[in-house]
């Protein structure tokens, strides 16, 4: 299929639900911010001014909601690794009326497939009447974060129709990852000379096809894990673990299960007593640091009854893993490692008859606080 990004393109298509379609437009977006973001002779297309504002702050403050929250999560490792520059992550509806004392020269990237979420937009207001220097990554040009920040960036997705976030949330880490690279070029630092984006988009692209085309396999495995269950964990360490959070709210808002995402060191601390015979766990296992510890994880819960599924980075891939994620840096991994849990959402939600596109109780976007 060829898949048409212009925003006039808003037919579902061969497709029986826009969400599939957006989950299997990711290699394609991928490509266009690869050819739309990084010049033919390798220098990067963002805005000299935005950089140059960059430059000066001491700390990054992403804010946002929801799956583009979680899509901050992931930019904070990949802007503290790459641009060397420490970062926290906020939820609108809290940072807006509990702001935290601030760095002394702090940057505002608000992230939002929209550009219209209010809990986001309030933050907005309130870091322009400070006179704060902002950027708004969207997947909406001319929307009101877009136009409201003093910078703005294109998340070049195609229109997201399904309530539920998929493309989008792959675009943000994809463009966090070239402003990232942007920012540490103009720092000169080492890292983000050695960070080859061009060749990580490609990977991420071709990581992401291999997934989609599991598409029977994890509708198998779906089947199998979430059939009769009312609960799901999705776990991991580092990376994972921001990663868990979103795989969690995708299972949650279609397929109405209470999923949660946690952080597999945590378990033991109480939320383990939970876990009983066939609770489903999904366990993540791309990053480096954490590997051992989350099989170590995933033996306390098996041996409480879990039944586990294991989504592992090749390169920490172990026999009896049922899904194996294709080599990608660490750091962007979840590009491709949220697409499964993508799929099992979308699958689980099938099952149970439920509105895939439309779930219950759930606005596209929400412009109310
Ligand atoms: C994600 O699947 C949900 N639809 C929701 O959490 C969404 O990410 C959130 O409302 C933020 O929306 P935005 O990216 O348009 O700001």
């Amino acid at each position: 299929y060829t898949v048409n990004l212009d925003a006039s393109d808003i037919s579902k298509g061969t497709y029986d639900h826009y969400m599939l379609k957006e989950i299997d437009e990711q290699p394609n977006v991928m490509r266009k911010i690869s050819q739309n973001y990084i010049k033919n002779d390798g220098s990067l297309n963002v805005e000299t001014a935005l950089l140059d504002e960059m430059k000066k702050a001491d700390r990054l403050y992403i804010v946002a909601a929801g799956t583009s929250y979680h899509a901050g999560l992931v930019g904070k490792n990949i802007f503290e690794r790459i641009a060397d520059i420490p970062v926290d992550v906020e939820l609108g509806s809290e940072f807006g009326y509990h702001m935290p004392k601030l760095s002394k020269h702090p940057f505002f990237i608000f992230l939002s497939q929209s550009g219209e979420t209010a809990d986001s937009r309030q933050v907005l207001v309130k870091v322009n009447e400070m006179n704060l220097p902002s950027l708004t990554m969207t997947n909406v040009p001319n929307s009101t974060l877009s136009r409201e920040a003093t910078f703005t960036m294109e998340l070049l997705a195609g229109p997201e129709i399904a309530v539920a976030s998929t493309k989008a949330y792959t675009a943000q880490i994809a463009v966090e990852s070239v402003l990232a690279k942007a920012l540490g070029e103009v720092k000169d630092l080492k890292v983000a000379h050695e960070f080859n984006l061009k060749e990580q988009l490609a990977l991420a692209a071709n990581g992401i096809q291999t997934i989609v085309d599991e598409k029977d396999k994890i509708k198998a495995l779906t089947a199998d894990y979430l059939t009769d269950q009312s609960d799901a964990f999705y776990i991991g360490r580092g990376i994972d673990y921001a990663l868990s959070l979103e795989a969690a709210l995708k299972l949650k808002e279609i397929s109405y299960i209470h999923a949660e995402g946690f952080a597999a060191g945590e378990l033991k601390h109480g939320t383990i007593a939970l876990i009983e015979k066939d609770t489903p766990v999904i366990a993540y296992i791309n990053d480096g640091a954490g590997a051992s510890h989350t099989r170590g994880n995933i033996q306390e819960v098996e041996a409480r009854g879990a039944h586990v599924l294991v989504i592992a980075s090749q390169k920490y891939a172990e026999p009896g893993d049922q899904i194996i994620i294709p080599e990608i840096d660490e750091l962007i991994s979840p590009i491709i490692s949220v697409v499964p849990a993508q799929l099992i959402a979308y699958y689980a939600s099938l099952a149970r008859g439920n509105d895939v596109d439309k779930p219950r109780n759930l606005a596209k976007s929400v412009t109310v606080e």
